[in-house]
Order: C-alpha cells, then structure tokens, then sequence
C-alpha cells in the first residue's frame, strides 16, 4: 500500500444536517473527480478512504466508477455508523448496531461496486465503548466471512481506539494529525498495538495547503465551522493564530522544494513510519500536487525539532 492514501470526503459534494449545517465541501465536479482518482492511480497512489456518509452514498458511487477494473489494485477504504437519505442528502444521526452494521456494509459494497472492503471503519468517534466492543466481534464475524479483510476505529480517543485494538484483524485507527495538530498518545498506542496510524484532515482541511480564508461557496462545512473543526474562525477569515504559525513554518515547510502541503504531509511522514496521511482533493492539480509529495519524502529529524521548537511544543 502507497505511504499516500487518498481521502473521498470532498468529492461527496453537497450534503448537510437535518439542522441544516452543511457536512460537505459545496459543489464539486464529478468528472474532474474521477479524473483525479485516476491520475492518482497513475502516481502510483493505491489507497483510498470514503464512507458511507460522503454526500449520502454519492462519494462511494464516484470513487467506486473511477476505480473501476483497477479495483483489484487498491486498498479500499470506507465507513459506517452514520444514518442518512439518499434522496435529500440529509445526516439523520447514528445507529451503532451490529445489525446497522451488516446493513451498511451490504450498502456500501453494492455502492462502490465491489465484493469486499479491505478497511472497514467504524465512523462515530464518541460511541460507547462497550457497544463497539461488540462492533469489534461483529467485523470479526465479517472478516470470517469474507466481506471485509481488516477492520478501524476513527476516532480521536486513545482510549477507545484500544478497545478495537483487542480485535485479531483490528488494522488502524484513524485520527487527526497535521503538523498544528500533534497526537502522541495515539501515535504511541499505534506503535504498541502494531497498528497503522491513518492521518485525516492531513491539510488542515486547506489551511496547511495555503488557504488563507473561508469558501465562498455555503454549501462547504468551511464557511459555517462546527465546533471541531479549528482553524476556520468565523468561516469569513481563517484564524489569525493559526495563519501566523503556518507562517512561521513555511520555510521549513518548503524545503527541498515542497509546496506547502507536500511539506504538511513530509512532516507527518516524519512524525512516525507507521503514519499514512489521506489528504482530500478535488481537482486533478491538487491530486497530481499531493501524489507528488511521495517521491519527496519525511522531513528530516532536525526539521521536525525545528518544527517544535517554533511552535512551542
Ligand atoms: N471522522 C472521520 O473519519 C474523518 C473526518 C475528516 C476527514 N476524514 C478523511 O480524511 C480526508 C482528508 O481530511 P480532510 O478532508 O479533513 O482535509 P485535508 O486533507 O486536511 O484538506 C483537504 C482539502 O485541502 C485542499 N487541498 C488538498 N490538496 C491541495 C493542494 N495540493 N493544493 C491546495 N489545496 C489543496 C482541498 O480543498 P479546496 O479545494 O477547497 O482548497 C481539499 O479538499 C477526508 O477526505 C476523509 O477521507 C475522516
């Protein structure tokens, strides 16, 4: 598997809450879309994560269209544990059953028109942990069937991460990590439990590629932020903090060359080898620019010191 994954979420298009928050990244281009994913293919990237709840179904339909016959080549990445309707794009909330579970995964399959999912991922990073004890056993029961070859928790709690950890095929846990957002103790839980550390929002969602301020468009969760999401501010002007110490790093960012997201994802490389970050993309440029950043490699350890040190860790 490449050390690059690639992350669906934007290219779900539009989606929101029942409350009316938009969940997506505003209007995107399907066929630009598909063109990406191959051109990332092309690059030699071969993993992918989406989920279930990526625009409704609509992220899992695109990715699974573009892949293809070249299926077989990949990792194929996805989620459950979120309720949704197709028709209106709409999150209705989260079912943490094992039922859910089989029902979501016969759905996802049909979807990205596949036969099995290489990483089954439980999305609802808060869920009680004695229910996703029994989650656990139910992707065992998937994994003996064939359905499913490996199984994560994405989530940002060590704690619960360790409860899938026990699992025989529990491969992952996913989780945020970008140079303005450190995770040592999953970091450590992951070297423990010889467990891949899946990296989400890698950019920053944006920032660490040189966005300095909120979309435009409404329908991008960006312009209206929900409580987790940092960086953003108001959604009309990025955080000014934040923009001051993505300055700061910028030139060690961009050595060697680098743009700045393809330091953003050198410095995760350096941060551990067992780190796979999975930007989000929307163009072929962005894919080409991220797949790019594989061949340019880790920062070194000075840099990642430096790094520190500049921040104040
Ligand atoms: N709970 C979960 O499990 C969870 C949560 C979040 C994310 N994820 C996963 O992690 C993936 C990535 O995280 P993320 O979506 O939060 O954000 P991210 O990877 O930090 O940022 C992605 C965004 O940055 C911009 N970008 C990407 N490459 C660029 C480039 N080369 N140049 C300029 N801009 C670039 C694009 O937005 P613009 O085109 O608008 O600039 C893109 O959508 C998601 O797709 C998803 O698969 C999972």
């Amino acid at each position: 598997m490449s050390a690059l994954g690639f992350g669906c979420w934007a290219i779900g298009g539009e989606w929101q809450s029942s409350e009316g928050q938009p969940l997506g990244w505003g209007k995107v281009d399907d066929e630009e879309s598909v063109r990406a994913v191959r051109r990332a293919l092309d690059l030699g990237v071969t993993f992918f994560d989406t989920a279930d709840v990526y625009g409704t179904g609509h992220s899992e339909r695109v990715l699974g269209r573009a892949l293809g016959k070249r299926r077989d080549d990949v990792v194929l990445a996805t989620k459950w544990g979120n309720v949704f309707d197709e028709e209106t794009r709409t999150l209705l909330g989260t079912d943490d059953t094992p039922a859910h579970a089989r029902r979501a995964l016969t759905a996802s399959l049909d979807r990205l028109g596949t036969d099995r999912i290489d990483l089954y991922q439980l999305h609802i990073s808060d869920a009680d942990p004695g229910r996703a004890a029994e989650l656990r056993d139910t992707c065992e029961e998937f994994v003996r069937e064939g359905l499913i070859r490996a199984y994560a928790w994405s989530t940002d709690d060590p704690a619960r991460a360790a409860v899938f950890a026990e699992g025989e095929h529990c491969a992952a846990v996913q989780h945020a990590l970008n140079v303005m957002q450190d995770a040592p103790d999953l970091l450590a839980l992951c070297e423990e439990s010889d467990l891949a550390s899946i990296n989400r929002s890698p950019l920053a969602m944006g920032l660490l590629a040189g966005k300095r301020q909120g979309p435009q468009d409404t329908g991008d969760i960006r312009s209206k932020p929900p409580a987790w999401l940092p960086g953003f501010g108001n959604g009309a002007t990025a955080d000014p903090e934040w923009l001051r110490r993505i300055d700061a790093l910028k030139d060690i960012l961009t050595s060697e060359g680098r743009t700045l997201a393809q330091g953003a994802l050198a410095w995760i490389w350096a941060r551990s080898p067992r780190t796979v970050p999975i930007p989000g993309f929307r163009s072929v440029t962005q894919a080409e620019q991220n797949a790019g950043a594989m061949e340019k490699g880790p920062l070194t350890a000075d840099q990642l010191t430096e790094v520190d040190r500049i921040l104040g860790r």
